[in-house]
């Protein structure tokens, strides 16, 4: 087993690394004092703590080559014989008819029940073409709010402390939910422009990807800028390295975490921080096939991630130092520079420590600009070839000629392991119940999708909302969270026919889900339409969605309410018809009751 790294001996430019070598740790530090200093000190440490109980383990556990030989022979007996959660549960057409039956009462049932509140059929919608444009997205409910965190979130305890501020555990005082509240104190804004700290919530607001922490909210007090985001209780990716997880356990981890990447790279977002301290793990679930504890994992932390300009290369040396890229090193990158990361952090899980390894972080970066790492450690040699050959491709000296997030996904690594085994957990009912809801959703107004979109947004993902959210992922092929018309009808055909698709107009359906015609539908647009109203829309969740449009209590939604959360998206015009569509009475108000009969057929 050689010890070099082929691929950059063979492709490195001779001249850049002179010019990379004769950047010092020292410049690092200097060129990062606007907080990155700290990241590279605060990881050097987490690090050597690392390393520490890497050791340990490694000393003790002698039984970890045999665990991850037997779990790679155990996944090709089952690759042979295993079928996906959907083939699983392909109907045969004595069962497509009698569903298809169930689905024709059902629709028969929404249009009666619409017709009672002046609507059109389910699979018809009055949206007019204009209004069709309108996008409804979660960034419309996400706007700082002038005001204090506390009426609304109790904290209860902290979670982490980052470079600008802290982040606690607190309870969302109406729902119960747990969330994230980070704080990132406005005082930090010498060493951070007003701009740089905003960056990251509206980065964030702008994203909708089932891997990638999701923003609920933030505020603007005083002193400080606050993010509420989900809350991941399962802890730093970091803490699950020391474990020596099998093959499939770690490619359970890096498909998501690829396929995230994916969708931040598509919408031309770098995040430039990627370590194993900055994804968390939402959930473990135990696999049903080999008992193993499964990863649900979001990629946090956007303080650092930035809008990808193809024509103005991101100069500054940011990221952390085991982490970073060679490329940021010389000040010259792009997005390719997160996969270098991803490169390094599947080589910790697979290795047990960091290719590029140092007492400080002059020899760290001296070791990544050379670009060699280890090959000879007796994990890596256990390793299969595939995951080698991964990372070899993601630890490719020269960005262009290393792996993309897509390209990455595609990788035969992610096969031969099953990684898909994580959506296996998802109970054949819930599945049913979500192709049933989405074939029979219906919106009638554009107020009545925002009326969803907000409390789909808003509500504690659980039960039914776990299982949708793995639907996506299951749907959702190639794993760039953008679901497309085709992939959507190969995944309900296994359920009902051709005939009954074009009868009940599949396409009206997609483009009612697709609100603002993209020609793709994001995560949460799928979730408003897998999710079945009757269970999410309790009295409760509905009071206090309603509670977000009658923020002054009135008892009704004020015109002025609906326009402020538009802001200048929307024309006068535009914003009077879908107004005046729902308030029939032309009272400028719209009531509780009016709120909740159009929302619960
Ligand atoms: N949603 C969350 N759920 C649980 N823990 C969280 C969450 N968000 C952050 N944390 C914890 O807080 C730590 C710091 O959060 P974050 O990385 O967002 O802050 P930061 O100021 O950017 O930190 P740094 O700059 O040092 O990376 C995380 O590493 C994690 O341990
Ligand atoms: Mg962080």
């Amino acid at each position: 087993m050689g010890q070099e790294c082929t691929t950059c001996k063979t492709c490195t430019d001779q001249e850049e690394i002179k010019a990379e070598q004769s950047i010092s740790a020292n410049h690092i530090v200097t060129k990062t004092a606007n907080g990155v200093k700290d990241k590279i000190h605060k990881t050097s440490q987490k690090s050597t703590n690392q390393t520490a109980t890497t050791s340990q383990t490694n000393n003790n556990n002698t039984k970890s080559p045999q665990i991850q030989k037997k779990y790679i022979n155990q996944k090709y007996k089952r690759k042979e014989g295993r079928k996906s959660t959907l083939d699983s549960i392909i109907f045969n057409s004595k069962k497509k008819s009698e569903f298809e039956e169930e689905l024709r009462q059902s629709i028969n049932s929404i249009h009666e029940r619409k017709n009672s509140f002046g609507g059109s059929s389910a699979g018809s919608s009055f949206l007019s073409e204009s209004e069709s444009c309108i996008s409804i997205s979660n960034k419309l409910f996400i706007d700082e709010v002038n005001d204090s965190p506390s009426k609304k979130y109790e904290i209860l305890s902290k979670l982490g402390s980052g470079s600008f501020g802290n982040v606690y555990l607190a309870r969302n005082k109406f729902t119960d939910e747990k969330v994230a509240l980070k704080q990132i104190k406005k005082s930090s804004a010498n060493l951070l422009s007003d701009g740089e700290i905003k960056d990251e919530i509206e980065i964030l607001k702008n994203l909708d990807h089932p891997d990638i922490v999701r923003i609920i909210e933030s505020f603007n007090t005083k002193n400080s800028y606050i993010l509420i985001t989900e809350y991941c209780e399962g802890g730093e990716l970091f803490d699950q390295v020391k474990n020596q997880l099998s093959e499939t356990q770690i490619a359970v981890i890096f498909r998501q975490l690829l396929s995230g990447l994916a969708y931040l790279h598509s919408n031309n977002v770098v995040h430039r921080d990627l370590k194993l301290e900055n994804i968390l793990i939402h959930e473990i679930e135990k696999s049903k096939t080999t008992g193993e504890d499964l990863f649900n994992i979001k990629i946090i932390d956007f303080g650092t991630a930035r809008i990808f300009d193809k024509n103005r290369k991101p100069q500054s040396i940011v990221g952390s130092s085991y982490y970073i890229a060679p490329e940021v090193l010389r000040q010259k990158y792009n997005k390719e520079c997160d996969l270098w990361s991803v490169g390094v952090i599947l080589y910790m899980f697979i290795v047990g420590h960091a290719p590029f390894d140092g007492c400080d972080d002059e020899e760290i970066t001296n070791n990544i600009h050379r670009g060699v790492y280890r090959k000879n450690d007796r994990r890596w040699i256990k390793a299969s070839k595939e995951v080698k050959d991964l990372i070899q491709k993601l630890l490719t000296y020269r960005p262009s000629q290393r792996l993309t997030a897509m390209q990455a996904l595609n990788h035969p690594w992610f096969k031969m392991t099953d990684s898909n085994i994580l959506y296996d957990n998802v109970p054949k009912s819930d599945v049913i119940k979500c192709i049933k809801n989405l074939l029979t959703y219906n919106i009638n107004y554009k107020l009545e999708e925002l009326f969803l979109a907000y409390i789909i947004h808003n509500i504690p993902r659980e039960k039914e909302a776990k299982s949708a959210i793995k639907l996506f992922k299951l749907v959702n092929e190639n794993g760039d969270g953008k679901l497309r018309k085709n992939e959507l009808k190969k995944t309900v055909l296994k359920f009902v026919t051709e005939e009954f698709l074009e009868k009940y107009d599949f396409d009206g359906i997609f483009a009612m889900m697709d609100g603002d015609n993209k020609g793709f539908i994001n995560y949460e647009e799928f979730l408003r339409a897998a999710l079945g109203r009757k269970n999410i829309l309790t009295d409760d969740i509905l009071s206090y969605a309603f509670s977000y449009f009658d923020p002054e209590g009135c008892g009704y939604i004020k015109k002025k309410k609906i326009k402020s959360i538009f802001g200048n998206k929307i024309d006068n015009i535009t914003f009077q018809s879908i107004f005046d569509e729902i308030d029939l009475d032309k009272d400028g108000k719209i009531t509780f009751e009016d709120f909740k009969n159009m929302l619960l057929y």
